[in-house]
């Protein structure tokens, strides 16, 4: 390897360590070397099926490869300057420990399909994982919207009061949201679970490999059908990236009504002292930081979506080195979402709501004006008559009058005006709605959703 690199053959003059050090991904790959050392494994296998290396070395070329891995877990084995990335690391350490065994394992395979393999394989895993913290966030919600299934509250739109609902009923929009997510970061599995080792630089190889028997080793459905997609592709990451994109944004609004409820403004809930935070300057503040930076991160989750998409959009095929900026993206997005996910179903653990406040919120002004409406239908006056006539009883409603019985287009209404809050988010008992029955059977639903 001339100047230490592994493409250093057809030069004389070595790299320059500058050139090196602006070049080299080891500060953000080193993430992948337990991918590159099982995809090195599984590439040996193709290399003893196609006759290219004895079978005998397959024992010396795992146990090369587990010693590089402890080692660096260790901390006792680390990469030079010249290695430009963890594949060179890799294959460095195994050129060293075992000579031509080792500088026989590249062949057939370039640094473009392994590079996408070893992601392919990181962002599998980093699915599932993701998938076990929604699913904890999504029996958190289940457990608070139980709980608060008859609670009434306030339901919005344009953030003005709108109609009676229970907070169970609320909170579980919120779950049902997130619910899709899952769907969402499985099918980032099923597009990252494609091997793409085989394709080599884009065009395969001479070598009658069979792509087939990797694929088989490192637990991937399928290989790919094309070898120049298989090293240009990057789909499977940003469909990750999407799925955190998208959890983050559902986690953002969520956010934003913790922020709105525990304010003096809404008052509907404070934060227990565990998960509040104080001003340095004004002593009497308690701060709903976590619900903000949820809230915050989304941002971030947005920008990596973005950013990986315009890392794609202009690169004609088939790799270019641009693609070695993705893995930061794929990264920062995984890694903010886990721990979002976990602060929110602590929050949300955290949160206390104050009952007789938003009763109290549910039952001041006329929040009743759908059910009379309704009410005026059921009594058989067309809905468009019963709305506006309602409309004008509200306009002159005066709820410090003292009445005795309210009467709409000849219908006694006394009894809607009067039922209260709670009567009305339970008579709306249809399915997805918010009676206290309904949301049972939705937290039935969101559990089924979140096993
Ligand atoms: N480090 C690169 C990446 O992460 C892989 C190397 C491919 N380099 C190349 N010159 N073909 O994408």
């Amino acid at each position: 390897m001339s100047g230490g690199v592994v493409w250093g053959g057809r030069f004389v003059g070595g790299p320059d360590p500058a050139m090196m050090e602006f070049t080299s991904s080891l500060g953000v790959d080193m993430r992948l070397l337990p991918q590159d050392v099982a995809v090195t494994k599984a590439h040996a296998r193709t290399l003893v099926k196609a006759g290219l290396l004895e079978a005998m070395h397959l024992e010396a070329i795992d146990d090369a490869l587990d010693e590089l891995l402890d080692g660096w877990r260790e901390g006792t084995i680390a990469p030079s300057p010249q290695d430009e990335d963890v594949h060179s690391f890799v294959e460095r350490w195994l050129t060293e420990s075992l000579g031509d065994v080792g500088k026989s394992i590249h062949a057939g395979r370039s640094r473009n399909d392994l590079v996408a393999t070893d992601l392919r394989l990181w962002c599998k895993q980093a699915s599932a994982e993701l998938d076990a913290s929604l699913c904890s966030l999504l029996s958190a919600i289940a457990d608070v919207a139980e709980e608060q299934a008859g609670t009434v509250v306030p339901g919005y739109t344009h953030l003005q009061r709108a109609q009676p609902v229970s907070l169970g009923f609320h909170l579980l929009a919120h779950g049902f949201a997130l619910a899709r997510d899952r769907i969402r970061l499985q099918h980032a599995a099923v597009t990252a679970d494609v091997s793409s080792l085989g394709a080599g630089a884009l065009a395969g190889s001479t070598l009658g490999l069979d792509p087939e028997v990797a694929a088989k080793e490192l637990g991937f459905k399928g290989t790919f059908d094309n070898a120049t997609d298989a090293v240009a592709d990057r789909d499977f990451a940003a469909d990750l990236i999407y799925a955190c994109a998208l959890i983050g944004t559902h986690l953002s609004r969520l956010g934003e009504e913790v922020v709105l409820w525990t304010s003096s403004e809404f008052g509907f809930a404070s934060l227990s002292d565990e998960w509040s935070t104080g001003s340095s300057m004004m002593p009497q503040k308690r701060n709903p930081d976590v619900a903000e930076l949820i809230r915050g991160r989304a941002a971030g989750s947005i920008s990596d979506l973005t950013g990986l998409l315009i890392l794609l959009k202009g690169i004609p095929l088939a790799y270019n080195r641009d693609l070695q900026e993705d893995k930061g993206y794929v990264f920062s997005a995984v890694d903010r979402a886990g721990p979002c996910m976990d602060a929110m179903a602590s929050l949300l653990k955290a949160l206390r709501f104050k009952d007789e406040v938003t009763l109290a919120a549910a039952s001041d002004g006329p929040l009743w004006a759908t059910d009379v409406a309704e009410y005026l239908v059921r009594s058989g006056i067309p809905f468009r008559t019963a709305h506006e006539a309602t409309g004008k009883f509200v306009g002159s409603y005066d709820p410090d009058a003292v009445s005795l019985e309210y009467v709409i287009e000849g219908v006694d209404v006394t009894a809607i005006v009067e039922r209260g809050a709670a009567t009305s988010v339970d008579e709306r008992s249809g399915p997805g709605g918010p009676s206290k029955s309904a949301v049972l059977e939705q937290v039935r639903m969101l559990r089924e959703r979140a096993g």
